[in-house]
């Protein structure tokens, strides 16, 4: 089978399978605001998707992106997914001595698209508790150069769960400026931060801030995401769009109504992940040789570190994915550090976490013996 076949395959037998419980790709499982409801399924019965939408979004939303990043004067591009914009920022900044710097552990897309635009990545290794994991700005300093072209930032960080305060984001912004970079300020997990600095505030020549609605709204298979930047900026990244046709005018709708309602829907569910991920902690607590670096994570995910107990992410996905659970190994997300740690979201049904905590001892003793492992994506 070719890669792409074989990926498919994967993921579409955990998207047919009612059973599982998707503790794996941060996603969001809450069930959904019933005004969110409410604008899907009349968007629906008023079948207002037989039009294309604006490219850059339909306005009133593209307004209320800005208005909840706190802002002014700033425009929003709205995506297929932060990953569009993602793609849109690396391909209007990167190529062949124009470079790319970010950490590791971090996303793995935006350094693939960057390689394959003819960039060089260079990856700042943070998992360290040296430096509590986190990019320091003396680190950055030290990597930055006339070639650098981009510097990528996720905050809060996937998988770590770090956040950056203002002056950590100021520090970034500053360093970016001294080299003429731009910065992107991917803060697709920004909803779940006790606090959060959008770089555009500080950087507003320079940086780029990448918003999603997959995360905190549950939007995942809908598709949706932003970046917004100033308007010389968001034209320049603009212009390279491959979707001019817009994006889901279904998704649109239900954004908009997701953002009037954000303050009350984070209050219920912000808790609820945050006990989930409290959860994982007592269980993890019990099992030697077991830790959680970032016990505090800011996003809705915690990374739990396994190479102590001398267990394979591998093995141990494979073992919960056999009951179902889905959990993420490692070496997703870092070549360097995948082989010390798991990742598992948090913004899930209580009653999926119990079974991970309840399934996770006996995996564990299991996972010891396995071997024969088949491909994980
Ligand atoms: C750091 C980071 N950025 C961007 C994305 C992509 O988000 P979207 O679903 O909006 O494309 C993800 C998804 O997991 C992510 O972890």
């Amino acid at each position: 089978m070719s890669d792409f076949e074989e990926k498919n395959a994967f993921f579409d037998r955990l998207v047919s399978n009612p059973n599982v419980r998707w503790l794996g790709q941060n996603t969001n499982h809450f069930p959904l605001h019933p005004k969110v409801r409410e604008a899907l399924e009349a968007s629906i019965r008023d079948e207002n998707f037989h039009v294309y939408a604006p490219p850059a979004g339909v306005e009133a939303l593209r307004e209320a992106i800005v208005a909840d990043l706190g802002l002014p004067g700033a425009r929003a591009f709205v995506t297929n997914g932060a990953v569009e914009a993602l793609a849109m920022i690396v391909r209007a900044f990167c190529g062949p001595g124009r470079d790319m710097v970010t950490t590791d552990p971090g996303w793995k897309w935006p350094i693939l698209f960057a390689r394959r635009a003819g960039a060089t990545v260079t990856e700042i290794p943070i998992w360290t508790p040296e430096t509590n994991y986190r990019l320091t700005p003396e680190r950055l300093r030290a990597e930055v150069g006339p070639n650098t072209a981009v510097i990528y930032l996720v905050d809060p960080n996937n998988p770590l769960g770090v956040g950056y305060s203002a002056e950590d984001i100021e520090a970034f912004a500053a360093i970016a400026r001294s080299v003429g970079a731009i910065l992107i300020h991917d803060s697709t997990y920004r909803d779940f931060a006790d606090a959060h600095t959008p770089a555009t505030r500080v950087y507003p020549e320079g940086a780029v801030t990448v918003v999603s609605f997959s995360k905190w709204l549950g939007f995942a298979g809908l598709r949706l995401g932003a970046f917004v930047a100033m308007p010389e900026l968001m034209e320049k990244i603009a212009a390279v769009s491959d979707a001019p046709l817009g994006c889901s005018m279904l998704a649109q709708a239900g954004a908009l109504a997701g953002l009037s309602v954000k303050a009350e829907w984070m209050a219920a569910i912000g808790p609820r992940q945050r006990a989930n991920q409290a959860m994982i902690a007592e269980a993890v607590d019990k099992l030697p040789g077991f830790s959680m670096p970032v016990p505090d994570s800011q996003g809705n995910f915690v990374v739990v570190e396994c190479i102590e107990a001398g267990i394979r992410p591998e093995a141990l996905v494979a073992e919960l994915g056999a009951h179902d659970v889905m959990i993420r190994q490692g070496a997703y997300h870092t070549p360097r550090f995948g082989h010390r740690f798991v990742k598992v979201s948090t913004t899930v049904p209580e009653a999926w976490v119990r079974d991970f905590v309840d399934l996770l001892p006996a995996a564990v003793e299991r996972a010891r013996t396995l071997n024969d492992l088949s491909s994980l994506f």
